[in-house]
């Protein structure tokens, strides 16, 4: 079980960080048929927001009764939806929440009057209806929240996500050490979820590595960019994908080839690999005759073309690859070119042929390794240099 299950707050108590938040719910719990009948819980990733619509449910004795995207976008009358509520709630005394969690998680709900429906769901019901966003402000949710208590999530500072950190490894009788825990809390930047996955990664290891967290970091990172250029419809955001992964863009450009089969079939892969084709060209452009300007297209290409070579959104999981045979090729490739570059120096230095240099690299590594003196003549780079060491 991950511990973010096991140590999922069951009370308002136990949720921690959101004082306000909490005090304006329970007073909407309080005073529930007074006032608006839907309440919006907004804010970042893993500050509470699901959790606090269970506490809810729990706290007033109530059943959650969950909505997705497609219960609501699909079935138009609203009555299919309602019907299956009303029926239940002569089966037992408790009461019952609606909720519709990540209103704006799943591309859909702002298509095809997907708000409007759940605006009459929400005039229809005689049951409180709990939704949470990520971004409430989207304009296409504007129906949605002239209908609903808005109440915000904060992200949670550090040093309370280290209390709740330090909380869990006492309930599991496990140690780490406090500089650590401080720096999982200040990485999490206000994400508990996040932190406390950490923590468990981190509980795992013989000896707790940050270096294997931000690596994990990475690929989470990549995987989200290729769920959004994937499955969502091309906008100004899908441009600025890339922008939070910590990728070079050939390494970003492999993940994309590995993938484009996992997600797209006929036209839309042949497209795709049209489009994949232009961003390689730009990418040839760019090493042969160093026009950095035209990272920009390739990135263009790569995001928001990629994204517009099918018709309509898509749905559903899909599990990405990691490009390891492509990978380990471009690696090689790199640690080819560094060996090569830096014998290029050398060979210069001591006027022998480059390909003599490469031939005799072992020895020159060695050499190289042993003088910093020389590494400075060389004006080796930071990469160069950490090539010789390895
Ligand atoms: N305020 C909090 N106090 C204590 N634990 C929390 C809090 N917020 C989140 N957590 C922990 O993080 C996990 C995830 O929280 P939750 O699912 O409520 O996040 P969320 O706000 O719904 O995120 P998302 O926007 O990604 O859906 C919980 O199971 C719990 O372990
Ligand atoms: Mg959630």
């Amino acid at each position: 079980m991950t511990w973010t299950e096991k140590y999922r707050p069951k009370k308002f108590e136990d949720i921690k960080g959101q004082d306000l938040a909490v005090d304006k719910i329970k007073s909407f719990a309080k005073y529930f048929g007074t006032g608006k009948k839907a309440l919006i819980l907004h804010g970042p990733p893993g500050t509470g927001k699901t959790t606090l619509a269970f506490v809810i449910a729990h706290e007033t004795n109530s059943e959650i009764f969950e909505l997705n995207a497609s219960d609501i976008r699909n079935k138009i009358k609203l009555h299919d939806v309602l019907r299956p509520v009303m029926e239940q709630q002569s089966l037992s005394k408790k009461g019952k929440i609606i909720l519709v969690d990540e209103v704006d998680g799943i591309s859909g709900y702002y298509d095809k009057g997907g708000v409007q429906e759940l605006v009459r769901l929400i005039e229809l019901t005689s049951y409180p209806v709990i939704i949470t966003a990520n971004d409430v402000w989207h304009k296409k949710l504007s129906p949605l929240r002239k209908k609903s208590e808005l109440v915000q999530l904060k992200e949670v500072s550090y040093n309370i996500i280290k209390d709740v950190m330090i909380n869990i490894l006492r309930k599991e009788g496990q140690f780490i050490d406090q500089s650590t825990l401080t720096r999982v809390a200040i990485k999490a930047k206000g994400d508990i979820r996040a932190a406390v996955n950490d923590l468990q990664t981190l509980s795992q290891m013989g000896e707790p590595s940050l270096a294997v967290l931000e690596e994990r970091d990475k690929e989470t990172d990549i995987f989200n960019a290729l769920r959004i250029i994937f499955k969502g419809k091309p906008t100004n955001e899908t441009l600025k994908v890339f922008d939070s992964v910590k990728m070079s863009i050939d390494e970003i450009l492999l993940w994309m080839e590995e993938n484009i089969p996992a997600e797209y079939q006929g036209e839309e892969l042949a497209r795709a690999y049209d489009l994949l084709s232009k961003a390689d060209v730009f990418k040839g452009r760019i090493y042969k005759q160093q026009y950095w300007r035209f990272l920009v297209y390739e990135n263009i290409f790569l995001s928001y073309g990629i994204s517009s070579a099918k018709k309509t959104p898509k749905t559903g999981f899909t599990s990405y690859k990691k490009p390891t045979r492509i990978l380990k090729i471009w690696l090689n490739n790199q640690r080819t070119a560094k060996k090569k570059s830096i014998s290029q120096k050398y060979a210069k230095y001591v006027h022998v042929g480059t390909k003599r240099a490469m031939h005799d690299f072992p020895i020159i590594k060695q050499i190289i390794n042993s003088n910093l003196s020389i590494q400075k003549e060389l004006k080796l780079t930071d990469e160069e240099i950490e090539y010789v060491r390895n």
